[in-house]
């Protein structure tokens, strides 16, 4: 059984298969889980403007949703980050191989595979220690690699890396993966801190390998989160049933529409919920009445987009030399490879 005690290790339930070796760490149990998410809620609902944080998003339901964005013909940034994936593994694997691969936000680990591929072959990679808030994905995700990657000990960490960096393991040289533009959900202030804490985590001469979509024509970064079928527009309000089953809230999600367009001035994807009508709902694991006024924006996510220059940047605050920097054909995603000095 997996315990909800920070540090606690047990074996993935259902990966018995002998010789597998799959451990997991509970940074985050089901009542921590509810703890964070009625702080976040109550400060973000209570907020003007009204907020949500992202990392809600991802219940089994949103990480379904979100597997079939990374699908669609509009969001194109998966399909580039896989493109530089493989035609540069082999160079990662030479440069940064190591025994250790961690990945964040690891969700399926699907395009992670070409790097386990890669980092398998050159024989050296033993531990791989996926890092996810959401705790079924993740179990699902450790239990297809461990079958896939039999001689690989996987070692999956339920957490938030907003607050738990700390326990990476430092023992040996890790890479560190952090793909698929995640790091532009973090907000400036949040993303600065996130990157000295993770420096922090990180011994010299670990590296990391960080995925970020960059500033293009607006028209496509904006159809990138407004696909024709509605997928993103239902991940989106996904984030309203999960208040609604988590904290017995009673949001109607059909009273809200999907916005979701690019602020030059940022330079950030702005995603919220527009309220349809005057409305409220009751949050009742919150005690707590929120009102909505017709056009209101309840904000969910910002997705910052990146040129080299202020990557480059943000991670030499942090203490980190970028080495590589490739981008896919079209010059639309990038994936950067730097060290800690
Ligand atoms: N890396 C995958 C998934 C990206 S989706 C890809 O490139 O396709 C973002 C993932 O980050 C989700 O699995 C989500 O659960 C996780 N996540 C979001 N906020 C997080 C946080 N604060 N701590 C840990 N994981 C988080
Ligand atoms: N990291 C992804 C991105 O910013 C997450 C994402 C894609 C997302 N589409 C979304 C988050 C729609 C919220 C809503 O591209």
């Amino acid at each position: 059984m997996s315990s909800g005690e920070p540090g606690q290790q047990s074996p993935v339930q259902g990966a018995g298969v002998a010789g597998q070796r799959v451990t997991v760490e509970v940074h985050l149990g089901p009542d921590d889980l509810h703890e964070a998410l009625k702080r976040d809620v109550l400060k973000g609902l209570t907020s003007e403007p009204k907020a949500l944080p992202p990392k809600w998003f991802y219940d089994e339901e949103g990480s379904r949703l979100f597997d079939l964005i990374t699908r669609l013909p509009e969001y194109y940034q998966t399909r580039a980050e896989r493109e530089i994936l493989l035609s540069r593994a082999g160079e990662i694997q030479a440069l940064a191989g190591c025994a250790t691969l961690v990945e964040l936000g690891s969700g399926t680990s699907e395009k992670t595979r070409i790097l386990l591929d890669a980092m398998t072959a050159g024989a050296r990679l033993r531990r791989f220690v996926p890092f996810d808030v959401s705790e079924q994905t993740l179990r699902d995700a450790a239990t297809d690699i461990s079958t896939a990657y039999p001689d690989l000990h996987v070692h999956a960490v339920v957490g938030d890396f907003e607050r738990h960096l700390q326990s990476l393991p430092r023992d040996e040289p890790k890479l560190v993966a952090f793909l698929g533009g995640t790091i532009g959900n973090l907000e400036p202030r949040v993303r600065k801190a996130f990157l000295r804490d993770l420096a922090s985590s990180m011994p010299a001469g670990d590296w990391l390998l960080l995925g970020t979509d960059l500033v293009k024509d607006v028209a496509r970064m904006e159809a990138a989160y407004n696909d024709a079928d509605g997928v993103t527009a239902e991940f989106n309000r996904n984030i309203l049933r999960v208040l609604n089953s988590s904290l017995r809230a009673g949001f109607e999600p059909d009273r809200f529409d999907h916005v979701a367009r690019y602020d030059e001035r940022e330079g950030w994807i702005e995603m919220a919920l527009r309220s349809k009508v005057d409305q409220s709902a009751r949050v009742e694991a919150l005690d707590l009445k929120i009102g909505f006024r017709s056009g209101e924006l309840l904000r969910t996510e910002t997705s910052a987009k990146f040129t080299r220059k202020v990557v480059e940047r943000e991670l030499a605050a942090a203490g980190l030399t970028l080495l590589r920097w490739w981008t896919d054909a079209a010059g639309d995603f990038a994936l950067s490879l730097s060290r800690l000095d």
